[in-house]
C-alpha cells in the first residue's frame, strides 16, 4: 500500500513515536517499534497503537488544545480503549457507561473513550451530538423557542427521522445519541435516566432563582471531535473534564441566541433595564453566575470559578515551559466570557501554533452536530 496517501501516515507515525519515547524514557527501544509500525503501514495503509501510545496520545491532544483552560490536569486523563468497539448499540452503550463513571457521584473525573479508529478497510462510527447531553429545542408557533436554541436544527431533523419528544415537551429534555456506521446508517438512542446527571439550579440568597426552573447537565463530554494521533483518526472518541461555571451560567444560560434569561433575572432583581449604564445585564450576569456555581457546590458536583481556573491555567503554562515545550493557546477561547480583565489570563499572550495529536472539529462533524447532516456515509 505504499504511496502518497500512506507517505503523511508514516512521517506523522514517526512523529508521534519520537515524541512517545522522549517523554515516556521508560519505554521500549524506539528504533524497532518505528520499523514495525511501517511495516504494518505499508501492509495495511494503517497501524494499531500500543495501548501506552494510545493514553499517551490522547493526554496529549488535551495538553495540546488551544481553547482548554483547564489543562493543568492532563496527566490524569482516564483512557477508556474501547477500539474495538464499531458497532452502533456497542458505542452508544459504552457512552452511557461513560457518563455514569465519569460523573463518579459528583466527583467528576476527566475521561476518554476512544472507539474503533478510521482504517482503510472500514469507516469509523461517528457520534452526531456535540456533547453526549444536549437539550432539544422546539419551534414555538409564536416563532420563539422552547429550549436549547443552538439545538432547534438538529432537533426538528431529528424528530424528522422519527425521534419522539415527550408528551409534554419542556425546556430542559435529553435529546437522543444519534450513532452512524457504515452498515447501519444513524441510528437513535435514548439516554437511560441512570447516565444523565443534572443540577437543579438555586441562587444562594435570592429564593424566587429556583423558580425559574432552570437546571443543566453535570458532565460536559464532547462527542464529535475527531481525535488525531500519529497519522491515525478516532473519529469517535467523547471526552470530559468539568464544568467552569461561566460556561453555564454566562454562555448556555445568558447568550441572546441561547437560553437568553440575563433580561429575566434582571427584571426579577428589580434592576432598572430602561438605561444601559445601570450596568443591568452585567448584575444579572453576576447573579446568574453564581447562582450555577453554589448549586453545583451544594448537590456536591465537581466545578470551577473562572478566577481559580484561570490561576491554574498559567501554573500549567509555566509548568510546561518549565518541561522545555510551548503552550499553544487561544487567547478568544482562554479569556473567560464574563470580568476577564479581573482574571490574569487577558493579561499576556499565547503561543499559537497547532500541534498534534490534539481534537480536531471537522466541517461536516460540525454541521451534523448541529443541523443532523450531512450523513457521514451514503
Ligand atoms: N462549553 C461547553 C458547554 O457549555 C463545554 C465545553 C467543554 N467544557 C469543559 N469544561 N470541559 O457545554
Amino acid at each position: 500500500m505504499r504511496g502518497p496517501e500512506t507517505d503523511d501516515v508514516r512521517a506523522a507515525a514517526e512523529e508521534f513515536l519520537e515524541l512517545f519515547a522522549a517523554e515516556n524514557p521508560r519505554a521500549d527501544r524506539i528504533g524497532p517499534r518505528i520499523v514495525a509500525v511501517m511495516r504494518e503501514i505499508d501492509l495495511t495503509g494503517t497501524y494499531w497503537h500500543t495501548p501506552e501510545e494510545l493514553a499517551f496520545g490522547a493526554r496529549v491532544a488535551w495538553r495540546n488544545n488551544a481553547r482548554c483552560i483547564g489543562r493543568l490536569y492532563w496527566r490524569s486523563l482516564q483512557v477508556r480503549d474501547l477500539r474495538t468497539v464499531g458497532d452502533a448499540s456497542g458505542v452508544a452503550g459504552h457512552c452511557f457507561d461513560h457518563l455514569r463513571v465519569a460523573h463518579n457521584g459528583g466527583k467528576i473525573r476527566p475521561m476518554i473513550s476512544i472507539f474503533a479508529p478510521e482504517t482503510p478497510q472500514r469507516p469509523a462510527p461517528r457520534i452526531w451530538n456535540e456533547q453526549l447531553i444536549r437539550y432539544a429545542g422546539y419551534d414555538q408557533p409564536d416563532g420563539s423557542v422552547l429550549g436549547d436554541p443552538r439545538y432547534e436544527s438538529f432537533t426538528s431533523e431529528l424528530v424528522r427521522r422519527g425521534w419522539k419528544p415527550p408528551s409534554d415537551p419542556g425546556a430542559f429534555d435529553v435529546l437522543p445519541l444519534v450513532v452512524e456506521t457504515v452498515d447501519e446508517g444513524p441510528r437513535m438512542f435514548q439516554l437511560p435516566a441512570r447516565s444523565v446527571h443534572e443540577v437543579p439550579l438555586e441562587h444562594p440568597e435570592l429564593k424566587w432563582f429556583a423558580d425559574l426552573g432552570l437546571r443543566w447537565h453535570a458532565v460536559p463530554v464532547i462527542s464529535n471531535n475527531r481525535l488525531l494521533i500519529g497519522g491515525v483518526s478516532y473519529p469517535a472518541a467523547p471526552f470530559n473534564g468539568w464544568y467552569m461555571g461561566t460556561e453555564i451560567g454566562a454562555r448556555n444560560l445568558g447568550d441572546d441566541d441561547r437560553y437568553a434569561l440575563v433580561p429575566e433575572v434582571a427584571q426579577r432583581l428589580g434592576l432598572d433595564t430602561s438605561n444601559e449604564a445601570s450596568l443591568w445585564r452585567d448584575r444579572a450576569l453576576v447573579e446568574l453566575n453564581r447562582a450555577v456555581l453554589h448549586s453545583f457546590r451544594a448537590q456536591g458536583v465537581t466545578i470551577t470559578d473562572h478566577h481559580t481556573e484561570s490561576r491554574r491555567f498559567l501554573v500549567h503554562v509555566e509548568r510546561e515551559e518549565k518541561a522545555g515545550r510551548s503552550c499553544p493557546a487561544d487567547w478568544s477561547w482562554i479569556v473567560p466570557p464574563m470580568s476577564g480583565s479581573l482574571t490574569p489570563v487577558f493579561h499576556r499572550h499565547y503561543d499559537t501554533e497547532e500541534l498534534v495529536p490534539n481534537f480536531f472539529a471537522d466541517p461536516d462533524a460540525a454541521s451534523r452536530g448541529l443541523r443532523g447532516c450531512p450523513a457521514a456515509f451514503r
